[in-house]
């Protein structure tokens, strides 16, 4: 029930399928490709040369996102600040007995990542990380009270899978804890998941596909209080994806204690679906002529 499954992705690098979320950690097309076109190409690193950044993972999982971004501030000899925030020790771990994986990195990334699986944490002049284990709706409660970041990675589970981190509630924690220029970067481009950063007052643009195909509108979104962006990564939501705003698809997910189970932040949100005005997701497809 709890088993990870090893899956290799169309570009050669490794992923895992969880059972127990019934859904595989990466896009099938890459988790290297995905990493880079999702998270880091619109994080835009550069602006980090020889300055310090503050980052937040949640989801960490194998690390992808950050081992990445580890590679690139390492080049751009920034101060890192860094905290990962996930569930599951294992993903880490079983990564780094994986040779395809351990090819992938720089050997400094490979120690930091060693570091992070077996003490928790990584700390040298420039880098000061910390890995935290255990439910992220908690322990970003934990986080120093003064820390604030410049990027925050957000790559859970779909929300349909694991909807606890996408709620309403837990955006607007991660609200609490951006900088004003800072982006939150997430590969979902659902409508409850944006409607709700809107309503917590993010700006939101869209993270251009590097793959043009008729369906595939989106790689995901980018919300951040300063809306005078000068990243191509990005690109304004197109009307179909504002109107996607106004479907019965952006009703929230709700989870006032924090504590809710995924089943019933589902059901809320069903029977809120079942009785609500709003557009059907479906009529929103046929107009838009989607599958
Ligand atoms: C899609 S995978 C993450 C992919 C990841 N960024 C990577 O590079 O491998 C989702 C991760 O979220 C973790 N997770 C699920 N629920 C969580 C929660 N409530 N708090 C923290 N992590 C959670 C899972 O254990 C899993 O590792």
């Amino acid at each position: 029930m709890n088993n990870l499954t090893k899956v290799i992705t169309k570009d050669g690098s490794i992923s895992f399928r969880s059972e127990k979320f019934n859904e595989n950690f990466h896009s099938i097309a890459g988790a290297y490709f995905e990493t880079k076109n999702k998270f880091i190409n619109p994080s835009r690193l550069k602006r980090f040369q020889n300055k310090s950044i503050n980052v937040l993972d949640i989801c960490f999982g194998i690390g992808y996102n950050s081992a990445l971004l580890f590679e690139n501030l390492i080049k751009e000899l920034s101060r890192l600040n860094w905290y990962g925030l996930e569930l599951d020790r294992r993903p880490l771990n079983y990564a780094l007995s994986d040779k395809e994986f351990n090819n992938l990195w720089n050997p400094k990334v490979i120690e930091i990542l060693n570091s992070l699986d077996s003490k928790g944490l990584y700390k040298n002049k420039n880098f000061d990380c910390d890995l935290i284990i255990g439910d992220a709706r908690k322990e970003i409660l934990n986080l120093p009270k003064e820390v604030n970041f410049d990027l925050i990675f957000l790559d859970g589970f779909s929300p349909q899978k694991c909807p606890e981190i996408w709620s309403y509630e837990f955006l607007s924690k991660l609200k609490d804890k951006i900088k004003y220029e800072g982006l939150l970067i997430t590969y979902s481009s659902s409508a409850a998941v944006r409607k709700s950063l809107k309503n917590l007052g993010f700006y939101l643009f869209n993270i251009i596909p590097t793959i043009s195909k008729k369906n595939r509108w989106s790689s995901g979104t980018l919300a951040t209080f300063d809306n005078k962006q000068n990243n191509p990564y990005i690109a304004q939501l197109s009307e179909m994806e504002i109107e996607h705003l106004n479907t019965k698809a952006s009703i929230p997910y709700r989870d006032p204690t924090g504590e809710m189970l995924s089943k019933e932040i589902l059901e809320i949100r069903r029977k809120e679906q079942q009785f609500s005005n709003l557009l059907g997701t479906n009529s929103w497809r046929k107009k838009w002529e989607m599958a």
